[in-house]
């Protein structure tokens, strides 16, 4: 699939077949995960890959009760090693990139996933510590997501999106569109170069209207023409008729 169309069309899915997933795909989608990019190339995480009906229901629980999360033949829990990172780069490191490394994780794998012609969700209201019993996470790791794959039972609508422009900034933040901070602030300015769009566009028109007044003058000029030498010659009885007009 064109990458592009991978991002555009990937789509959270709440409900899944009854239908077991190859190895191989799983294995394609951890592997997406894999390939992930982490701060300092640390690679400071692990997956949990559940298949296991008790443990998905445990995991559904830990999940503040999102039971829809049972019907994924597959779930894969993200967690991250966070001191590893501090070790390296201090609380950044430890809070920050730790949480960044799984978040571009989960979602290199929700690609793939929807690559492979399959549905995914990424799974982030849980509970910690009832996460940490249901896959026996220890205490130096922490839990950062869940990824329910497995083919769709439902085909979702895209959720509305704001504009690209409402979260584009020209230069620095806070200025959105050029001509609206100047309307805002300097309206003379605003005015000015408004006028002096319009008449370009303007310069531009009246063109286009006095080529085709000219065009219609030359033709109506051509009938008139036409018109008076029939005339004329009809005067003069050279028209063939023989007859003279008087
Ligand atoms: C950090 C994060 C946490 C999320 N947690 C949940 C969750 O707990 N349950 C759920 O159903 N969806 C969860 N989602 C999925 C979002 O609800 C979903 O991405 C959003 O509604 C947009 O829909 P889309 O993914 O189809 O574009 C989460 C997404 C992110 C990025």
């Amino acid at each position: 699939m064109e990458t592009l169309d991978c991002i555009r069309t990937r789509r959270s899915v709440r409900k899944y077949l009854d239908k077991t997933v190859s190895i191989h795909i799983i294995g394609q989608i951890l592997e997406a995960g894999r390939m992930a990019p982490t701060a300092g190339n640390l690679q400071n995480y692990k997956f949990i890959l559940v298949m296991e009906k008790p443990t998905k229901r445990a995991i559904a629980e830990a999940c503040l009760q999102q039971y829809w999360m049972e019907t994924a033949p597959v779930h894969i829990v993200v967690v991250s090693e966070p001191q590893r990172a501090r070790q390296f780069y201090g609380e950044r490191g430890e809070k920050l990139y730790s949480v960044q490394n799984c978040a571009a994780i989960v979602e290199n794998m929700l690609l793939a996933i929807t690559d492979r012609g399959l549905g995914g969700c990424w799974v982030g209201a849980f509970d910690n510590e009832m996460m940490r019993r249901a896959v026996g996470i220890p205490e130096y790791c922490v839990p950062q997501a869940v990824v329910t794959t497995g083919y769709a039972d439902e085909k979702p609508v895209q959720p509305n999106r704001f504009k690209l422009w409402d979260h584009v900034f020209l230069k620095k933040w806070d200025s959105k569109i050029s001509e609206l901070d100047i309307s805002m602030r300097q309206p003379s300015t605003h005015i000015a170069k408004k006028t002096k769009e319009a008449e370009k566009i303007l310069d531009k028109h009246a063109h286009k209207v006095m080529n085709k007044i000219k065009e219609h003058a030359v033709t109506v000029h051509k009938k008139i023409k036409k018109h008076l030498d029939e005339r004329k010659r009809k005067k003069e009885g050279k028209d063939g008729s023989g007859l003279v007009e008087v």
